[in-house]
């Protein structure tokens, strides 16, 4: 009897099956009702009992042995069944992996930007870390304007002492690069300035402390402000459909002068009015204005020999009104299944 169960232990160390399958049939043929360890039990009632002891031990021994191989064969090769079960089925469609779209702002901003061009802008950016000469006092700032507090422009602290080191900030608004292009270059000037922009704002469903603008800036001999009103209009008829009009409303800029704010024809309610247009039928989209004679000079532009205007619009609010979309924030949270609705060409 001895012999036999080290026979049957042999057996289960040198078994190595193939398949799951295999392992069963080994299980019932040492482990189930009429198997050899049920049968070993029934010659061990007839032992001595001076011997049962030893015997019992080692047939406990074996059932242990035998219980954990056939657990452990199980549980490897029902895995790799898993494994040989995925590829059986060769003409199985894959996975299919998901394509990246553009991102909102980025198809609006680049329309906007690709609408200007046809009317012969270019594209012109600079950084986003600036110096208060160009966010402000070149655009005509006054020392006292409340846009230089601390609450709505974030400041960048200096990193050294020299006194050369001017006043760094972070842009609140891109009319920062025309400056640039002002200082760099005489007209005629024709350029859209995209970009990120940052503003100390409190974020909610309609404000975020970065956003992006588009901004635009003409300068030539008699440009007036027809000139101005007819370029917006034709943007606004090709940013929003062909029915789109516009208005606009007298408002203040310091680097503008007149300056007005425009509003274009509601294109859900088709002006009838509407939730989103608040039942006036009109929607904010731009500011804009003819560039003032002091910002002329500043950059070193004869004021008396050129005029121009320069509009600016944020591009998360434009990109709301074209899609209806209600809060600002879903703009920065990466929810693919939000990002995933704007697919466009642009
Ligand atoms: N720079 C203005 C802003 O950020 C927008 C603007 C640009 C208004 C040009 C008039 C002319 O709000």
């Amino acid at each position: 009897m001895v012999n036999k169960i080290e026979e049957l232990l042999a057996q289960v160390e040198a078994f190595e099956p193939k398949n799951a399958a295999e392992v069963e049939e080994f299980r019932i043929k040492i482990l189930g009702k009429k198997g050899e360890l049920n049968a070993l039990m029934e010659e061990f009632k007839k032992v001595a009992p001076e011997l049962k002891r030893e015997l019992g031990q080692k047939i406990n021994a074996l059932k242990n042995r035998a219980t954990e191989r056939i657990n452990e064969l199980k549980s490897s090769l029902g895995s790799a069944k898993i494994k040989v079960d995925a590829i059986d089925d060769m003409t199985r469609p894959g996975a299919a992996p998901m394509d990246g779209t553009r991102h909102p702002i980025s198809i609006v901003k680049n329309q906007i930007v690709e609408i200007f061009s046809r009317l012969g802008y270019t594209v012109a950016e600079g950084p986003e870390i600036e110096d208060d000469w160009h966010v402000f006092s070149a655009l005509n700032f006054p020392l006292s304007h409340p846009a230089r507090d601390m609450q709505d422009t974030f400041f960048v602290e200096k990193q050294s002492n020299e006194p050369n080191v001017k006043d760094l900030l972070l842009r609140t608004h891109t009319s920062s690069i025309q400056v640039r292009a002002m200082e760099r270059q005489q007209p005629p000037i024709r350029i859209v300035c995209p970009g990120r922009v940052f503003r100390n704002e409190a974020i909610s469903y309609r404000a975020h402390c970065i956003f992006h603008q588009v901004e635009g800036l003409f300068i030539d001999e008699n440009v007036s402000f027809a000139d101005m009103k007819q370029s917006i209009l034709y943007f606004a008829k090709e940013l929003f459909g062909e029915s789109a009009t516009i208005r606009m409303r007298p408002s203040y800029f310091p680097f503008t002068e007149p300056s007005a704010e425009v509003d274009v024809s509601c294109n859900l309610c088709g002006g009838k009015g509407c939730p989103v247009c608040k039942g006036t039928g009109w929607l904010e989209i731009m500011g804009c204005g003819m560039v003032d004679p002091n910002v002329l000079e500043a950059s070193g532009i004869d004021s008396k020999k050129y005029s121009g205007f320069a509009f600016g619009m944020g591009v998360e609010r434009i990109a709301m009104l074209k899609y209806g979309v209600k809060d600002l924030r879903l703009y920065f949270e990466n929810d693919v299944r939000f990002l995933h609705q704007f697919d466009s060409a642009l």
